[in-house]
């Protein structure tokens, strides 16, 4: 299963997310990911485990598990490096040890006092208030990504955490159109409005957080997770299917990609088993009326701002 992208790229529906993975686990994760189908990785200068990825992604080249152009590998640039976008795409290709990335993200829109190209700090200011750098525009930041294009550094670029009017924005400005929007979306927090708009305006919508989180989101964040719903629960016992699977078939379903992540082997092997099911139209308005509009993962936590306020 995979979504054509604007610009013609194929983009694996189904993607690992690599964040709170940690370092010693990666080369089994992602050796066995491989050898399960995965072929979509989701990473970011932020997760400070690029270097782990990169270590295991080499491994698996040159033992002959996968060939390069079979994957689909994403990272994102941070928000203290908007002013650097160049240097910080060749830190993270040097860490991740590829000479071009499938698709370089915006990771928030928000650019930070620059600290050092890979060194991803939060920048709060003395006052406890996010140090925002404001000479930095988000359309600056946009056009130095369309000049990694022309490089050859990557293949499609894209945005993530953008509401509507700066996806809008967005596109008014680009000369290169954003290929992918990634953001926070799931049963609990369905967003149909952002996700239509992206895609009507052929903006693929990747779901970050597709199964809500789950028990992590609610030690980090005290968020509900969607995995207990009673209705989901039904569902996965009408479909003899896991929670999970239900919660990401729905997520395929609506034409979005998931990037599920799991630090456990056999739950690697229950969320890329979906395409053997179909949810009915009537149970994909089943689960459209649990939406909750409730996010799961507050960056407000760490930053001392609420960027979604
Ligand atoms: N662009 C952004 O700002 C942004 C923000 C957040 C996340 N992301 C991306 O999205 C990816 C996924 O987000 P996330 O990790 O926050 O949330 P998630 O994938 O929705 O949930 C991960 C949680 O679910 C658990 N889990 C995984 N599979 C399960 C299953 N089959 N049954 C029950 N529990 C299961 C995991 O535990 P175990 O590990 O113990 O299995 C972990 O606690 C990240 O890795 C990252 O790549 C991007």
């Amino acid at each position: 299963m995979a979504i054509t992208l604007n610009n013609g790229f194929k983009m694996p529906s189904i993607g690992l997310g690599v964040w709170r993975m940690e370092g010693k686990d990666i080369r089994n994760l992602i050796i066995n990911a491989i050898k399960l189908g995965y072929r979509h990785f989701d990473c970011a200068a932020d997760y400070k485990n690029e270097g782990e990825v990169g270590e295991a992604l080499a491994e698996a080249f040159q033992t002959g598990l996968v060939k390069r152009d079979d994957l689909f590998i994403t990272t994102k640039l941070w928000n203290s490096d908007h002013g650097h976008v160049l240097e910080a795409c060749k830190d993270s290709l040097k860490k991740l040890q590829l000479d071009y990335l499938d698709l370089y993200l915006v990771h928030f829109p928000i650019a930070t006092k620059h600290t050092g190209v890979g060194t991803t700090s939060s920048a709060l200011d003395e006052d406890g208030v996010l140090d925002i750098d404001v000479t930095i525009s988000l359309e600056t930041t946009w056009h130095s990504m369309e000049d990694l294009v022309s490089k050859g550094l990557v293949r499609s670029i894209g945005i993530s955490n953008y509401d509507i009017y700066l996806t809008r924005d967005c596109l008014a400005y680009a000369k290169v159109k954003p290929a992918v929007n990634q953001i926070e979306t799931h049963p609990y927090f369905q967003r149909e409005s952002l996700v239509k708009f992206c895609q009507k305006h052929g903006v693929c919508v990747t779901a970050h957080t597709p199964l809500g989180g789950s028990v992590a989101n609610t030690e980090w964040f005290g968020s509900v997770s969607c995995l207990d719903d009673p209705i989901l629960k039904g569902l996965g016992e009408k479909y003899k299917k896991s929670v999970a699977q239900v919660v990401l078939r729905w997520g395929i379903q609506r034409n979005t990609i998931v990037i599920p992540k799991s630090s456990k082997v056999e739950r690697l092997e229950e969320n890329i088993k979906i395409s053997d099911f179909e949810l009915s139209n009537e149970d994909m308005d089943l689960i459209k009326s649990i939406d909750r509009k409730a996010r799961t993962n507050q960056p407000a936590v760490f930053w001392g701002i609420d960027l979604f306020a």
